[in-house]
């Protein structure tokens, strides 16, 4: 896509994504969740499809710790994984780890991670961006939500949504200015807009998974 020259990378993002963005919140499985429309199962399951995600991305964050360019994304306070399964052991019991099935949905979100964010800087930042910025946007709605529809009270099987500590206002400000400040050429930038559509899709595809179950009988 051709780019708005003069604008903020973090803005020109944001913008080229709206759409995407907007597929992905009105989804019917999400508003139905939202909406309290489904039973707990449903939530327990979107949180297990999260794990192969979050344990990709924090792979790869490892893997890019030390990268001048990508390495200034990584922060310890966004680490997810230990969260979400203290969520799914809550939710489903001490066993969880053999009571999660399989989900094609997600296992395509975590091998699209795996292939790109690994080694390049800039595959790195979109799957990273589109996952932790929206976790500390509308995740925190999503994690309030939950909590009051589902009775979860104390953040029982929702501590995937608290970040402790963080302040999410300054942060997500002091991410976009990491994002504007970072050297990707047009070229690059270009291929992250792309990353970032693609990676809106598969979440979008996770949701469209759920929205096919049919939770009467699942629950
Ligand atoms: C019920 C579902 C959702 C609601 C209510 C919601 C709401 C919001 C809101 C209000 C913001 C703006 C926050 C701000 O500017 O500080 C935002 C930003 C964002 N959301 Fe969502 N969202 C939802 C789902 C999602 C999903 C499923 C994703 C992707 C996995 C996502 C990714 C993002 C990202 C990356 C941003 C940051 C955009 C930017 O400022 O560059 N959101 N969301």
């Amino acid at each position: 896509m051709t780019l708005p020259p003069g604008e903020p990378f973090s803005a020109v993002l944001r913008q080229a994504s709206v759409q995407d963005h907007a597929d992905a919140e009105s989804n019917g499985y999400m508003s139905d969740l939202m909406g309290g429309k489904l039973p707990l199962s449903a939530y327990t399951a979107l949180t297990a499809r999260l794990l192969p995600v979050y344990a990709a991305l924090e792979e790869a964050a490892e893997a890019m710790r030390e990268h001048p360019v990508a390495g200034r994304f990584v922060f310890a306070e966004l680490v997810r994984r230990p969260a979400l399964e203290a969520d799914l052991a809550e939710l489903l019991g001490p066993d969880w780890a053999g009571r999660i099935g399989e989900s094609p949905a997600a296992h395509a979100y975590a091998a699209r991670i795996r292939e790109v964010a690994f080694t390049s800087p800039g595959g790195f930042l979109a799957h990273h961006y589109v996952r932790y910025m929206g976790d500390l946007s509308g995740g925190q709605i999503i994690g309030r939500r939950v909590e009051r529809v589902y009775g979860l009270e104390g953040g029982r099987g929702t501590g995937f949504y608290r970040f402790d500590g963080l302040k999410t206002k300054p942060f997500k400000e002091a991410y976009r200015r990491r994002v504007d400040e970072a050297p990707f050429d047009a070229g690059e930038r270009g291929r992250i807009i792309d990353e970032v559509r693609l990676a809106y899709r598969l979440n979008t595809a996770v949701f469209d998974e759920l929205g096919a179950v049919d939770w009467s009988r699942a629950a």
